[in-house]
């Protein structure tokens, strides 16, 4: 098995928009499709992604706007979950956004996404908010829980 250690990070390129697509499409009800990882790219976002014996196994897409840095999607492949890819990318993000002055990393979350909360709670997000009936449902609409980490006290 493959150990930790061979799992690198990178910036993400246009090259790796397919893998992207792909995981996301195996991970969400309601994926982003190829075209909108495209226009993410297209649009200047920034992305990292996590590879390992030359696969993309894992990615983050991010968006800096003035002094905040929203995450936009986040996944990693099934085969690879629970080993701490997520808690990396996201501790990486957070550095990188700390030195680029930007003071708040914010996100929005399914309410029903339990391992996704439990993650961001563990890397100290704290909830700010719900937009009641953001995201579409598999029956209806589903509330978005509205979660912060600020990078001056809680940067990591
Ligand atoms: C959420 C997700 C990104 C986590 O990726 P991951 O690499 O498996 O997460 P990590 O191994 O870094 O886990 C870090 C912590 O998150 C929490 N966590 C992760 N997966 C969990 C699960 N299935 N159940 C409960 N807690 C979970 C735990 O607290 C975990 O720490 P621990 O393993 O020491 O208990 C992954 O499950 C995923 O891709 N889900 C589908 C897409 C998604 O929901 N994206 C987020 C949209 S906001």
């Amino acid at each position: 098995m493959t150990d930790s250690l061979s799992i690198t990070f990178r910036p993400f390129e246009e090259t790796d928009l397919p893998a992207m697509a792909d995981i996301e499409a195996d991970l969400q009800a309601f994926p982003w499709t190829a075209l909108q990882f495209i226009q993410s790219f297209s649009e200047g976002h920034r992305g990292l992604v996590a590879m390992a014996q030359g696969e993309l196994i894992g990615f983050a897409v991010t968006q800096m706007v003035l002094d905040e840095l929203s995450l936009l999607t986040l996944g990693v492949r099934r085969d690879w979950q629970r080993r701490g890819i997520a808690r990396q990318l996201v501790q990486a993000l957070t550095e990188q956004a700390s030195e680029q002055g930007a003071a708040v990393l914010m996100l929005e979350v399914r309410k029903s996404n339990a391992p996704a909360r439990s993650l961001y709670r563990r890397l100290g997000f704290v909830e700010t908010g719900v937009r009641k009936g953001y995201y579409r449902a598999e029956e209806g609409r589903e509330d978005a829980i509205l979660m912060a980490l600020t990078l001056d006290e809680g940067g990591r």
